[in-house]
């Protein structure tokens, strides 16, 4: 057997057994620049023209089927190494799930489906509205004008002038603009709780630009302050899940209501901490009132027949009472560690048999 076979045939057979690391070896030693075959081929220069005719095909022959064998097993090997990644990566999708669900409720998400539950069962909807607003439904219609001292009270952000001139536009300062919007579109009676977004140019440990509200309203016929009264304290039971609820309602102003409210719940403090029930200390939550003849004749609805009561609160507020955060900043920052701590699971669906906040 001649040099060339032989090396064609060693050459091969160390193809034949080698990983893909160990091809790349054999390349470079036979392929490379000072490799075997290049080595042979370099030969070719210095042969006589005869000599050339006869061993010059041969040794092309050896590069080309050298390489081939190569390139097969190169292709051959990676073909076997995806394979057995697709079968090692291969998912059972009817296995039941075994991780835990990394994600969790937000506490202001939480509260908000605890409102619902507990307002859904005293027989009232939920309603939205948007979060930019005109000035009509924010202020003017809610007996707020254009000069009142209660528009610069409320810090608004204001969006740049329509084109048109028309509407002025604004992030809406509270819930309240959806009372008007719920009474425009329905007929009473009515009875709705309106939670969601509000904002407010301001900030510090208690007050952020963007907050959350919820606004209640009832509209009906033959309506007191004796109503609004019960609902409130039926409804903070409900919330802090306790029986010792007591409110004080002092007198107030808001222009939307007439008279108005502003609701404390009583406190007591224990091992240092502040616990809702009891009153021995007092602590501002809401305000409320019955709702202004002109707000109810704005919305198109006459105040003789119609009347009711409303209210407003702060949801972020209810949710650090109950909860026991301390910084109202902490809610938006999106920091995993708190949102696992203070978080709730996803299927930790409140219900009011199961305790609203269980
Ligand atoms: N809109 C008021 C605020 O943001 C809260 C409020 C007070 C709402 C009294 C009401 C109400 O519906 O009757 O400060």
């Amino acid at each position: 057997m001649s040099d060339l076979d032989q090396l064609q045939r060693d050459l091969l057979a160390a193809i034949g057994s080698a990983d893909l690391a160990g091809l790349e070896d054999i390349r470079v030693s036979a392929l490379g620049k000072s490799g075997s075959v290049t080595g042979l081929l370099k030969t070719l220069g210095g042969m006589s023209p005869e000599e050339r005719q006869t061993t010059g095909p041969r040794i092309h022959a050896l590069r080309e089927a050298v390489t081939e064998a190569l390139t097969g097993r190169k292709a051959g090997l990676e073909r076997e190494a995806l394979d057995a990644r697709l079968a090692g990566e291969t998912l059972d999708m009817t296995l039941p799930v075994d991780v835990p669900a990394a994600g969790t409720v937000h506490p202001v998400s939480q509260v908000m489906d605890e409102l619902a539950e507990i307002f859904a069962d005293l027989g009232f909807a939920v309603a939205t509205g948007p979060e930019i607003e005109d000035d009509w439904h924010n202020f003017t219609a809610l007996n707020i004008p254009e000069s009142h001292p209660a528009r610069a009270m409320h810090d608004t952000f204001y969006l740049p002038d329509q084109p048109d001139g028309e509407r002025k536009m604004l992030l809406r300062t509270h819930t309240s603009p959806v009372q008007i919007r719920t009474m425009v579109d329905q007929q009473p009676p009515i009875r709705i709780i309106a939670p969601g977004r509000t904002y407010r140019s301001d900030s510090d440990a208690t007050h952020t630009p963007m907050f959350h509200q919820v606004e209640g309203l009832v509209i009906d016929k033959g309506i007191t302050l004796g109503h609004l009264k019960w609902t409130l304290e039926t409804f903070l039971k409900a919330y802090f899940e306790r029986d010792d609820i007591v409110l004080r309602l002092r007198p107030s102003y808001f222009p939307f209501t007439e008279p108005s409210a502003e609701v404390d719940v009583g406190y007591t403090i224990q091992n240092g901490k502040r616990a809702i029930g009891g009153s021995d200390h007092w602590m501002e939550v809401l305000g409320s009132g019955m709702v202004h003849p002109k707000v109810i004749a704005a919305c198109g609805l006459d105040p003789d027949e119609w009347q009711g009561f409303a209210f407003g609160c702060g949801i972020d507020r209810l949710a650090m009472l109950k909860y026991g955060m301390d910084d109202l900043r902490a809610f938006f920052d999106g920091d995993i560690r708190w949102l696992k701590h203070y978080g709730f699971a996803a299927l930790d669906v409140p219900t009011l048999s199961g305790g609203v906040g269980a």
